[in-house]
């Protein structure tokens, strides 16, 4: 930060040096003391605009009155039990997400992302009996083993063998196709020739994301997912749709598939489900949950069906119904995305707006000698700077793409307020 640092900070940042194991990079330097809404407070009342939900999370903004009130009043009667017991809360989400996607009734419910698609790939292991397991080369999964060894997006270096019988295929990126002229329906039948000569005949699930969020913000294009499903039924395969980003009104839609009428095998939500609390579901249809218990599937959590985390999570389903907020997000993410075509329009050095409802990426392109990523790295520290956060992926070794996902009852003037500091932090990085 341009800002003189305070010795209070500069003792937190030591401390902080001293004692934090880095996990991922640089911390951003600005260190919240209290969230509101869409803003975050630091301890001098400096504030900033949270673009991207916390960790693409918070769909309600923080500190929801009802989330807390939930929260409060759940801890306070029934926190965490015993594995093995089922309580009120569990049952009551376990129903009101099979409301949501009547085909897939059964529900387990986890912490996190990661959790969730490691026990989605283990149960497809399990119920088709094999055990080689494909997803995008832009892929984000979660950093469990299983997870981990399906996420080509990053992580892969360094921890010794992943799961052994793991393959890709690319996503299609019709900004940036690998093969111009060769459409998404060729890529992907072109890929599956290519798996079905490397596989060992133990094809056993697909796991996407609809839309490939850290992958660069890629959607899916209408009509891939339909193709990509037949061809995992062709082959005796399931698949396993990953809704962390894209699920409960996050697209303007319940859960990205909606668009495309495809109803996965397994469906995993996190992130948004507990609205920024840790909560996961996977879904899956009676099928599968049969052959499952018979060949006792196991997925034993210290916090499996958790009370505290579900009473969340029906609250949680309960607002964003009531308060039409998947309507909400469409047209608050039309109003966004107007806003930032137009900085498209006024600066050379981004290349692209996309996305979905309130899942949006701005992809930067080389500028004045400087790369896209060198672009994309400075306007984030003047965003920042200026009181805005949202943050970059990286697609390849040059680019990158700024992730924009405001919570989803986000207001006009929030996201007005949201455009100009990303104009200004634009022409700040770029001296326009
Ligand atoms: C699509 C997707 N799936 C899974 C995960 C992993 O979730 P978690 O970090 O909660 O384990 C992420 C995290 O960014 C994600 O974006």
């Amino acid at each position: 930060m341009n800002e003189a640092v305070k010795p209070a900070d500069a003792a937190f940042w030591s401390r902080a040096r001293r004692h934090l194991l880095r996990y991922g990079g640089n911390f951003v330097p600005f260190v919240p003391e209290r969230a509101e809404g869409a803003f975050l407070y630091d301890a001098g009342g400096r504030r900033m605009l949270d673009f991207t939900s916390g960790q693409m999370s918070a769909i309600l903004g923080h500190c929801h009155p009802e989330i807390v009130a939930t929260v409060r009043e759940t801890v306070g009667k029934l926190d965490h039990l015993f594995s093995s017991m089922v309580s009120g809360p569990v049952v009551d989400l376990a129903e009101a997400l099979a409301r949501l996607v009547p085909s897939l009734p059964r529900v387990l419910l986890l912490s996190t992302g990661g959790e969730a698609n490691e026990a989605a790939i283990r149960l497809a292991k399990l119920v088709t009996g094999k055990w080689e397991i494909v997803g995008f080369a832009q892929s984000w999964h979660g950093m469990t083993g299983g997870a981990a060894a399906a996420t080509y997006k990053a992580g892969r270096r360094g921890i010794g063998p992943l799961m052994p019988g793991q393959y890709a295929i690319p996503a299609p990126n019709p900004h940036r196709p690998r093969f111009p002229g060769i459409g998404w329906k060729q890529e992907l039948d072109d890929s599956f020739a290519l798996l079905d000569r490397q596989c060992t005949g133990n094809l056993a699930a697909f796991i996407a994301e609809p839309i490939l969020s850290s992958g660069g913000v890629l959607d899916l294009p209408p009509g891939y997912l339909a193709a990509l499903k037949e061809h995992c039924r062709a082959r005796g395969m399931l698949l396993i749709l990953d809704e962390a980003q894209t699920g409960i009104g996050r697209t303007g839609q319940m859960f990205g598939f909606d668009r495309d009428g495809v109803v996965p095998d397994i469906l995993t939500l996190s992130k948004t489900l507990g609205a920024g609390l840790p909560l996961s579901a996977v879904m899956t249809g009676d099928a599968i949950a049969a052959v499952a218990d018979e060949r006792e599937f196991l997925f034993y959590t210290t916090h499996v069906n958790d009370p505290l985390p579900a009473a969340v999570g029906v609250k949680v389903l309960e607002i964003v119904a009531r308060d039409g907020l998947a309507a909400r997000a469409a047209k608050s993410g039309a109003r966004l995305a107007a806003g930032l075509r137009q900085i498209m329009q006024r600066h050379a050095c981004v290349g692209d707006v996309r996305g979905r409802g309130l899942l949006l990426g701005l992809e930067f392109a080389g500028h004045g000698g400087r790369s896209a990523g060198e672009v994309s790295e400075a306007v984030t520290a003047a965003a920042t700077d200026l009181g805005l956060s949202a943050n970059i992926v990286r697609v390849g070794a040059s680019d990158g793409t700024m992730r924009i996902a405001p919570p989803l009852n986000v207001t006009d003037a929030e996201i007005d307020l949201g455009v100009e500091l990303l104009d200004r932090a634009i022409r700040r990085a770029t001296g326009a």
